[in-house]
């Protein structure tokens, strides 16, 4: 009896979690940073970006409605993203944002833990100079960033055989507004290839500003792969500050296991999502919290 409306629960607190945000906070945002800090991606390249995140939103990418947004750290098919998903940004309030600022997109490869590509990380997508703001007067923060140009246009994820669950990271960038496109990137329909995130960054100036994550995985990996250790959601959103979610954290940690452990089964096909599977539970934790309170 206990254990069915746990899971009655534990499916209510993922179908709740897999959706488009219209607020967020800052122990949200602060999970993410640990997540993308424990995902290996603040490491220098090749094994991460060599970008550091410090979230002042919330960056939600979806690719289908049937399984909801991206959910950081969990396992997906290439078939799953196979597509350019919509992109949507929440800030921490409406007046964070407004219809001046512009934002550089991409998605770029990290390659897996244990097996570095010596090229380099890889650009999937980028659009530069995109505008967007949240609706005045409205409850609900979040747009979409539209408009821009479109430098790189998506190719979805297609990692080599056996090089292990490769990191795919959305990452949103705020331009200043002296930004300028490099030479070699400036053209609408520049093909996907290898590049560093952070000789872009340092080239052009940019500024992290959220992230969302993921992993694809081609076959079985032939090196070692390297397992990544879990996010203490608990002590990130007690030091972050908030006192309604401080309170209830310990109680939702230990709910959010099975419920990203359903999320992971009903997303992968593989057991790629082993890896980072400890990633993932911190969203789900925090995001749990916010629709139980
Ligand atoms: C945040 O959004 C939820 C709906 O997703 C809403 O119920 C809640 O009131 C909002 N909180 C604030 C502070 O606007
Ligand atoms: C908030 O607004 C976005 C963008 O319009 C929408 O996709 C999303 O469903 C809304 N979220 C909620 C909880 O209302
Ligand atoms: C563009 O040129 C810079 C040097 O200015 C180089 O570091 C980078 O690799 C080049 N990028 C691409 C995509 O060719
Ligand atoms: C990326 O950086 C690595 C060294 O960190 C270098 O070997 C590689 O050539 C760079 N890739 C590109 C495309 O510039």
């Amino acid at each position: 009896m206990l254990t069915s409306s746990k899971l009655v629960l534990v499916s209510l607190v993922a179908l709740a979690a897999a959706q488009i945000p219209a607020n967020t906070t800052q122990s949200q945002l602060s999970v993410v940073d640990a997540e993308y800090v424990n995902s290996g991606f603040a490491s220098q390249s090749l094994t991460g970006f060599g970008v550091s995140l410090t979230s002042t939103v919330l960056l939600t990418v979806s690719y289908d409605d049937s399984f909801g947004p991206v959910v950081d750290g969990t396992a997906y098919t290439a078939d799953q993203v196979a597509n350019l998903p919509s992109i949507h940004v929440t800030p921490l309030t409406a007046s964070d944002f407004t219809s001046t600022e512009q934002y550089t997109v991409t998605l770029a490869d990290a390659a897996s833990l244990g097996d570095p590509d010596v090229e380099g990380n890889y650009r999937h997508f980028l659009a530069n100079s995109m505008t967007g703001a949240p609706t005045s007067g409205s409850s609900n923060v979040t747009f979409t960033p539209s408009g821009g140009t479109t430098i790189t246009y998506y190719a979805g994820p297609g990692p080599i055989a056996g090089t292990g669950p490769h990191r795919y990271a959305w990452l949103l960038f705020s331009q200043s507004s002296t930004f300028t496109a490099p030479s070699n990137l400036s053209t609408a329909g520049t093909s996907a290839s290898h590049w560093n995130v952070s000789s872009y960054v340092q080239e052009t100036g940019l500024t992290l500003i959220a992230a969302t994550f993921f992993t694809v995985e081609n076959g079985t990996p032939t090196g070692s792969v390297v397992a990544t250790s879990a996010v203490n959601t608990a002590a990130i959103a007690s030091s972050a500050g908030s006192s309604s979610t401080v309170t209830s954290a310990p109680t939702s940690t230990s709910g959010s296991t099975s419920a990203q452990a359903t999320a992971t089964s009903s997303t992968t096909t593989s057991g790629a999502g082993k890896v980072v599977a400890s990633v993932a539970g911190g969203l789900f934790a925090v995001a749990s919290m916010v629709f139980l309170l």
